[in-house]
């Protein structure tokens, strides 16, 4: 970083823009530079995740999809009847329905996502598809703690449903802590329910971050854009190329943001060299072992009962419980 002014305001910003105008600041400034990857998800950005989603080499979505589809039922069981079921996103997707269709009597469903908007609509449409489930749309960012809604009718114990793989891009010690937070807010008598991506061969998992089409590229440049765009910041996105890699040993892929050149990226009024070469970290997707995941939950108090996978065993769903 060529200059260091902790408490820099870029004119008046929406409270949503100076934080994420405060976040790319620190991450630029960090040793090696980093991009939070929660920025990934405006309105460009989830759209591009979407074709991601339905891209070939991308087996992350319909694998889940097919464990979901061919043991919901099992999966509901497991769960059992008069739960409260807190799922960790908007649960707009075909999974929350397979879930919903399953389960005995849920004494209600909670959605949690940050996303107000998103929220509402999604919450809205399941209110319409499941009009004796009670419905309670909580807007909150799950990685902390946050209040449950009071339900009409009382559970008999709660469950989380966390699908997506998405607390692969969470590094061990955040993951531990949202896993933790899922331990207390669930209870005794409580679980999860949790979609992770397993470790496999370096050319299907690098295949699935590094796409022919080049949407994968878009997906993390669009971090630049936004940077561009709602900082008003001064970079030469062209400059810049995307590299995803699997690290084996740490089980992750490793995705950036490389910059082509020497060159000095400005964000306000402050600037950051960057060399030739030189990589911003954007996102890490971790990829587990059963086992491994299995360890890691059982130090805050999940116990793994159950697992789903598909044939391949590319993708699993782990059933974790609370037990004393
Ligand atoms: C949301 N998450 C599980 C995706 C993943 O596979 O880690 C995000 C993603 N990044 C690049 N492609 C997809």
């Amino acid at each position: 970083m060529l200059e260091s002014r902790p408490e820099t305001k870029l004119l008046d910003l929406e409270p949503a823009t100076q934080t994420f105008h405060d976040d790319v600041i620190a991450g630029l400034g960090g040793a090696p530079k980093t991009l939070p990857c929660k920025y990934f998800y405006d309105q460009r950005g989830s759209r591009l995740f979407d074709q991601i989603c339905q891209l070939d080499e991308y087996y992350l979505t319909r694998t889940e999809l097919e464990i979901m589809r061919t043991y919901a039922a099992e999966m509901c069981a497991g769960i059992g009847s008069g739960v409260m079921l807190v799922e960790y996103g908007s649960g707009s997707s075909t999974k929350t329905r397979l879930i919903l269709d399953h389960l005995e009597a849920p004494a209600a469903y909670v959605p949690v996502d940050i996303s107000r908007s998103h929220l509402h609509r999604s919450a809205d449409a399941l209110s319409r598809l499941y009009p004796d489930v009670e419905v309670l749309p909580v807007c909150a960012d799950f990685t902390t703690p946050f209040h449950l809604p009071q339900p009409r009718i009382r559970p008999t114990h709660h469950a989380v449903y966390f699908p997506g793989s998405t607390i692969g891009n969470f590094q061990p010690e955040a993951a531990r802590r949202i896993l933790a937070n899922i331990a207390t807010l669930c209870g005794r008598g409580g679980g999860l329910l949790v979609g992770i991506d397993l470790q496999k061969d370096h050319r299907t998992l690098e295949a699935a971050y590094n796409d022919a089409a080049g949407v994968t590229a878009a997906f993390n440049l669009n971090l630049l854009e936004r940077i561009k765009l709602e900082l008003q910041g001064d970079v030469d996105i062209e400059q810049f190329s995307h590299r995803a890699v699997y690290d084996a040993e740490r089980g992750r892929v490793e995705i950036s943001v490389v910059s082509q050149c020497e060159q000095v990226m400005t964000v306000g009024d402050r600037s950051f060299k960057l060399e030739s070469g030189e990589a911003i970290r954007t996102e890490f997707s971790h990829k587990y072992t059963i086992d491994g995941f299995a360890e890691m939950a059982s130090g805050v108090g999940l116990t793994l009962r159950r697992h789903w996978t598909d044939t391949a065993g590319m993708f699993a769903v782990l059933h974790l419980v609370i037990v004393d």
